[in-house]
């Protein structure tokens, strides 16, 4: 049989079709929504000491079963996951000039959840296995200003979360889970974001349930709930009021949840043990496709561990083939395929890079209360710079509504490119 001739050289393309839109909501959202529009209680948040402090019905519900859900014992809605980190960070009593380690491998909220209460993100490296924080360079990253962690599950897959517990115990740490993309992702008996102090989960549009834009804090700690609830609501002017003493970083934002999303957000979060479980379903039949390909490593999943690939990662060897990603991606998308070869490199972003973030002259970095001097410079993370700029590929799981025969035709496109590995190897001989 004679192969068809690579898209990239004018052959016919292996994907012709549109993938329909993933789409979460449904009937149950919509009528959810009507009830509360009829009923004309948009949001019931009072920023004062007051019954409404604690938000509306909707609001109060979905928390319960939010926590219910997770097995936890509070949770509190944000209107972001960027807003429930900040509010996270500044529960657990970050100090100005307190140094915070994050992954450089995760979205800049991660990082900047830090600077807004003028504490200095450090970057440590990732492990390839779940591109998650490496606890081996986190610990080589603790200095004396260290206060806490900011760990990523990223792509639906948690971090090594028990090794890094035990790093935060014993340097007295606090730690933060951004599990804004592994909702409902296992990790060993528990769910990811329940294992730290503070887990905040996204519910923006992108996400495999959503509000349109929302978030969730998760705690079992009644004081950090306390402070997450103060942030959340105008902590300053509600202090007084409960009687709060400690007023460290109870300088408070509005970032509450409407009724809207809350009735929203109930009915998602029936939904969502079918949704991870759909993408886990579809991302191994796509192993099944892409496994053993040269070169080629699948998802890696952990012992006692379950992943709900918000993002479907791969590493490519191109010493296995002789042929470089950038050629390998290229090939991929003339067959049709959206696939990615970045993520994000936090320390790269010109606000890292040039130490420029509140106002113009270099603060918090320069203040007199950083008593450190971190570096973003290239080579701070070499793992993660490597797989960034040679080896990292991915698909996004949650941009479509994939059937099995979808999934087919993706793993074709993939086959059909390594099955004429040898025209791209010369290719790039004849330069
Ligand atoms: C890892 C991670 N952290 C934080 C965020 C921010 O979430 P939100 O858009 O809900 O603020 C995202 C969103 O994509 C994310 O993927």
């Amino acid at each position: 049989m004679t192969l068809a001739e690579l898209a990239l050289f004018g052959g016919p393309k292996t994907i012709n079709k549109e993938f329909l839109r993933y789409n979460p909501i449904g009937e149950e959202e919509v009528a959810a929504v009507t009830a509360v529009v009829r009923g004309g209680v948009l949001s019931k948040f009072l920023g004062t000491w007051d019954a409404d402090f604690f938000g509306g019905e909707k609001v109060q519900a979905f928390e319960r079963a939010w926590s219910s859900y997770f097995k936890v014992k509070h949770a509190v809605t944000v209107n972001s996951n960027t807003s429930g980190l900040i509010a996270a960070i500044g529960a657990i009593g970050i100090e100005p000039g307190d140094e915070v380690i994050v992954s450089p491998w995760t979205m800049s909220a991660s990082a900047t959840a830090i600077l807004v209460w003028n504490a200095v993100p450090v970057f440590a490296d990732i492990e390839e296995r779940t591109f998650n924080l490496d606890p081996v360079s986190i610990e080589k990253n603790i200095t004396p200003r260290t206060r806490a962690i900011m760990v990523t599950d990223i792509f639906g897959h948690a971090a090594e979360l028990d090794s890094i517990m035990a790093i935060a115990r014993k340097h007295k740490l606090k730690v933060i889970e951004d599990c804004a993309q592994a909702p409902a992702a296992r990790y060993r008996g528990r769910f990811a974001g329940t294992v730290a102090d503070i887990g905040v989960f996204s519910l923006n549009y992108h996400k495999h349930i959503h509000t349109g834009e929302g978030g969730v804090c998760v705690t079992n700690d009644d004081r950090l709930a306390e402070r997450l609830q103060l942030i959340r609501n105008h902590a300053e002017s509600v202090v007084e009021g409960k009687g709060v003493t400690d007023l460290s970083n109870m300088i408070g934002f509005n970032f509450r949840m409407t009724e809207i999303e809350a009735a929203i957000g109930i009915e998602q979060l029936k939904k969502l043990s079918r949704l991870t479980d759909e993408r886990a379903r579809l991302a191994q039949r796509l192993n099944g496709h892409l496994q053993g390909l040269a070169g080629l490593r699948v998802p890696v999943v952990e012992a006692d561990c379950t992943h709900v690939y918000y993002v479907y990662p791969l590493i490519y060897d191109d010493r296995e083939t002789g042929v470089p990603r950038e050629q390998i991606v290229k090939a991929l998308r003339a067959e049709g395929l959206a696939i990615s070869d970045r993520y994000v490199m936090l320390h790269r972003l010109p606000m890292y890079r040039q130490k420029i973030a509140h106002g113009s002259k270099g603060f918090p970095w320069s203040a007199d209360f950083y008593k450190g001097e971190v570096s973003y410079a290239e080579g701070i993370c070499p793992l993660a710079e490597d797989l960034q700029d040679r080896r990292f590929m991915a698909l996004a799981m949650c941009m479509h509504d994939y059937s099995d025969a979808d999934i087919d035709l993706l793993g074709e496109a993939f086959r059909k490119v390594w099955s004429q590995m040898a025209r791209l190897e010369q290719l790039k001989s004849a330069g």
